[in-house]
C-alpha cells in the first residue's frame, strides 16, 4: 500500500494580480490522503494475455478509484466515458503517461479529504499531489517535487483554465509560499507566528469566471488595471517583509487595503464584505477575500484570544463554517 497526503491552501495576499505575474504569498492548511495499492504481482504470461486479448482498454477497467467524500465509487473506464475527463481520472491517465507505462497494474485508490470541496481551500490541487504521489510510488517509480508540481499544473489547467499555478506550489511544497508566475518558488520563513480566522461564505463560486471577468475588465482598459496590479504586488512585498520580520501588526492594515482593490475588480461579493466588516467590528486586525472570490473564503487575522469571538461573529454574519489556524 502507498500512501501520500498533501495539505490545502490558502492565499493570503495577491490573489488575481499573480495571474498578470505579480507576486502573492499563500499557506498551506488542512490535509488530503491518498492511497493506493498496486497489484504488481501479475506475471509474464498473464501479462502478455491481458495486452493481447483484452487491449489496452482493460487496464483501465482494473483501475478503482474510491472517493467517499465526494461519493465516487468508479472504475477508471467509466470515469473517461464522459466527454470531459473527471479531473481524477485525468490525473492517473497523465501520470501514467509521465512515467511512459503503457500497461499500469490492476491499482486499488481511495482518496479522503478533510478539505471541504469546492470551497477555495485548495482541495483540487490537493487531491491531485496526493494522488500522484501514491500512484507514482505505487508503480514504485517515485517522483520528485519539481516533477509533482508539473503534474499537479496541468490538472489546476482543466480546473481553473488559465491558473497562476500558486495553488499546486503551496501544496506540493507543503511551506508558506512567495509565488511570481513562472519564477522558481520561494519559501516563506515566518518570523512570528500569527492567527487567522477562515470564514467560508457557502456560496461555490468558480474561479475560472472571476478570472474570466478580471480578463475582461483588463482588456477594456489595461493602464487602469495594471495599476491595481502593481498595488496588489507592492502590499504583497510588504507582507512577505513584514512576515519574515515578524512585524505581525503591519499585516492587517496591509489585507484590508489588498481587500479594497480585490473589490475595486469586482470579485468580491454581499456576504464576503459582510464577513469582512463583521470581523473587523469584533476586533479583527485585517480581513479580506481569499482566493477566486465571488464566494469561496475570507480571511481575518486575530490576536490568538480573539479568535474564539471572531469566530462566532462570522457564523452570526452568515459564515456557513470557520477554521481558526496558526500560521508558523
Ligand atoms: O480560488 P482559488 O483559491 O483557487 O484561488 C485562485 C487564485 C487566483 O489568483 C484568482 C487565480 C490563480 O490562478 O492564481
Amino acid at each position: 500500500m502507498s500512501s501520500a497526503s498533501a495539505p490545502g491552501k490558502i492565499i493570503l495576499f495577491g490573489e488575481h494580480a499573480v495571474v498578470y505575474s505579480r507576486p502573492a504569498l499563500a499557506v498551506p492548511v488542512l490535509q488530503v490522503h491518498a492511497d493506493a495499492a498496486a497489484d504488481l504481482t501479475t506475471d509474464d504470461e498473464a501479462d502478455k494475455r491481458i495486452r493481447t486479448d483484452l487491449g489496452e482498454k482493460d487496464w483501465r477497467s482494473r483501475i478503482f478509484i474510491e472517493a467517499p467524500d465526494i461519493g465516487l465509487f468508479s472504475t477508471l473506464d467509466a470515469l473517461l466515458s464522459d466527454q470531459t475527463p473527471h479531473p481524477l481520472a485525468a490525473v492517473i491517465i497523465n501520470v501514467f503517461q509521465f512515467l511512459g507505462i503503457t500497461t499500469p497494474p490492476a491499482i486499488r485508490i481511495r482518496v479522503t479529504s478533510s478539505i471541504p470541496v469546492a470551497s477555495g481551500l485548495g482541495s483540487g490541487a490537493a487531491v491531485s499531489v496526493a494522488l500522484i504521489r501514491a500512484l507514482a510510488s505505487a508503480v514504485q517509480r517515485p517522483l520528485s517535487d519539481d516533477q509533482v508540481n508539473v503534474l499537479a499544473y496541468e490538472i489546476e489547467k482543466l480546473h481553473h483554465g488559465t491558473p497562476s499555478g500558486i495553488d499546486n506550489s503551496v501544496v506540493t511544497y507543503a511551506m508558506p509560499v512567495y509565488f511570481v508566475r513562472g519564477q522558481p518558488i520561494e519559501t516563506l520563513r515566518v518570523g512570528a507566528p500569527f492567527t487567522l480566522v477562515i470564514g467560508y461564505t457557502g456560496v461555490s463560486a468558480p474561479t475560472k469566471e472571476s478570472v474570466g471577468d478580471v480578463r475582461k475588465l483588463w482588456e477594456a482598459d489595461k493602464p487602469r488595471w495594471e495599476k491595481v496590479f502593481d498595488q496588489v504586488g507592492e502590499i504583497a512585498q510588504g507582507a512577505r517583509a513584514a512576515i519574515e520580520t515578524g512585524n505581525t501588526s503591519a499585516l492587517g492594515p496591509l489585507m484590508d487595503a489588498n481587500h479594497a482593490l480585490l473589490q475595486a475588480l469586482t470579485v468580491s461579493s454581499v456576504e464576503l464584505d459582510q464577513l469582512v466588516l463583521a470581523a473587523k467590528a469584533v476586533g479583527a486586525e485585517g480581513a479580506k477575500l481569499s482566493g477566486g472570490g465571488r464566494g469561496g473564503n475570507m480571511i481575518a487575522l486575530v490576536a490568538s484570544e480573539k479568535a474564539e469571538a471572531v469566530a462566532t461573529a462570522l457564523r452570526s454574519a452568515g459564515a456557513r463554517s470557520t477554521i481558526t489556524t496558526t500560521i508558523q
